[in-house]
């Protein structure tokens, strides 16, 4: 097909590196082929699946029955995380022969309610990193502060901002310098995803000076929400970490501009209505955010918060490497030219409920004015999604890394 671009901004396929699918288990909050859909409507052409299913993927056969339940159901590539606790840190070997391009560790409660691994398992997994060059995505939040705290705030009462409050930077902060005093030991490569905080970049930096290949990740809500906003979506934006003020999202602006964070994930975390209504403490942490992805990023590039030049590093080449999908053997790879993204930069639209993807259309972006549409999002060469509409049949395929 020939697409007449004059205007336009070509971009490469965004690679979303940080999305919960929900398959399996857990398919009444979401499940792949919504998402996977959502994902080719807002320009993401590979994403990476979280390991925090039911049951949870922690050994070869788990990453062999998902790759199998999800072929057939993707309308975009997608990769697949293995998860370390101290039950599967012994699987390491098995879960990469079986096809995952990286490890999560969960430090943090939260979704799933996987156990922190103890740091003798830390130790061994970033060792295993060091070995077969694996990156491993970490949840930083040290759990007994996050439990500390959140006991404290929720005697205070029930106002969604106290969410911020039970989960400081602080957890944060200190769970990354847990994590980059263990690769001070034993080497190996660190994500830290959905960075939130000042004192959590700060941590991050301190690191990456001190020669450690630690990289990080924020998302789009800590860059286009604020603490301000509780009063407005109350536990429709509770997530884990937390939104918080103004300051930070400043803060992580810089760090966005400055190279200081390396990419962008949307951290898609679907849940069913019930389970984001009603009391801030009982209510489920996480909202829906691989289609709006691109849209915010390139609503703040064009509104001048962002350099617009920075999109195709931090959405495509740089996850894309960190997770071994570029460059690839032999075939057209994400983030090349067969993957791409078309954007009319001039258009400006509202983000409608109907045209949302998701199973439950829980997005606080809705009504949100937003510059640059994605008009085309290419998948190998074929167009899979036109003016936010999918077209065709799920042609994605399962990627796994060339070692
Ligand atoms: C995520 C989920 O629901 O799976 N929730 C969230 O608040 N971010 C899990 C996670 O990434 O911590
Ligand atoms: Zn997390
Ligand atoms: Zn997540």
């Amino acid at each position: 097909e020939v697409i007449e671009a004059g205007g336009m901004l070509v971009l490469p396929g965004v690679v979303d590196e940080h999305v919960h699918m929900r398959e399996p288990g857990l398919t009444y909050k979401d499940d792949f082929e919504h998402g996977t859909k959502a994902a080719a409507a807002g320009g993401v052409t590979t994403v990476v699946e979280m390991p925090n299913t039911l049951p949870p993927v922690d050994s070869a056969e788990r990453v062999a029955e998902k790759a199998r339940l999800l072929q057939g159901k993707a309308y975009v590539d997608f990769a697949l995380y293995g998860v370390i606790h101290d039950g599967s840190v012994g699987r390491i070997r098995e879960m990469l022969d079986a096809g995952v391009v990286g490890f999560k560790v969960f430090l943090g409660p939260t979704t799933g309610n996987i156990p922190p691994p103890r740091l003798g398992s830390l130790v061994e997994v970033m060792e295993s990193s060091e070995k077969y060059g694996f990156t491993v995505a970490f949840h930083a939040e040290t759990h007994e502060l996050v439990e500390y705290f959140t006991a404290r705030y929720r005697a205070q009462g029930s106002k969604p901002s106290l969410h911020d409050l039970a989960r400081p930077p602080l957890a944060e902060a200190h769970a990354i310098r847990t994590i980059g005093s263990i690769q001070e030991h034993a080497g190996g490569r660190s994500l830290i995803v959905h960075v939130s905080s000042k004192q959590a970049l700060e941590a991050v930096e301190e690191f990456k000076r001190r020669g450690v290949s630690m990289y990080a990740e924020t998302c789009p809500h800590y860059l286009v929400l604020s603490a301000d906003d509780y009063e407005k979506y109350g536990p429709l934006i509770k997530v884990n970490p937390p939104i918080r003020g103004r300051d930070h999202a400043e803060a992580l602006l810089r760090g966005v501009n400055s190279g200081l964070i390396d990419t962008i994930g949307s951290d898609h975390a679907p849940h069913a209505p019930e389970e984001k209504s009603g009391d801030i403490w009982s209510a489920a942490s996480g909202m829906p955010g691989v289609q709006t992805l691109l849209p915010l990023m390139l609503d703040l590039a064009l509104r001048g918060f962002i350099d617009v030049r920075r999109i195709p590093l931090l959405m495509a080449r740089n996850p894309a490497k960190l997770f071994k999908l570029w460059p690839w053997k032999g075939e057209i790879a994400p983030g090349s030219s067969g993957d791409l993204v078309v954007v009319d930069p001039r258009e400006e639209y509202v983000v409608r409920e109907e045209d949302l993807y998701y199973k439950h259309k829980l997005s606080p972006y809705i009504g949100w004015r937003l510059k640059g549409r994605v008009k085309y999002t290419i998948l190998k060469g074929v167009v899979v999604a036109r003016d936010g509409v999918v077209e065709g049949k799920p042609v994605g395929s399962w990627v796994r890394p060339v070692r």
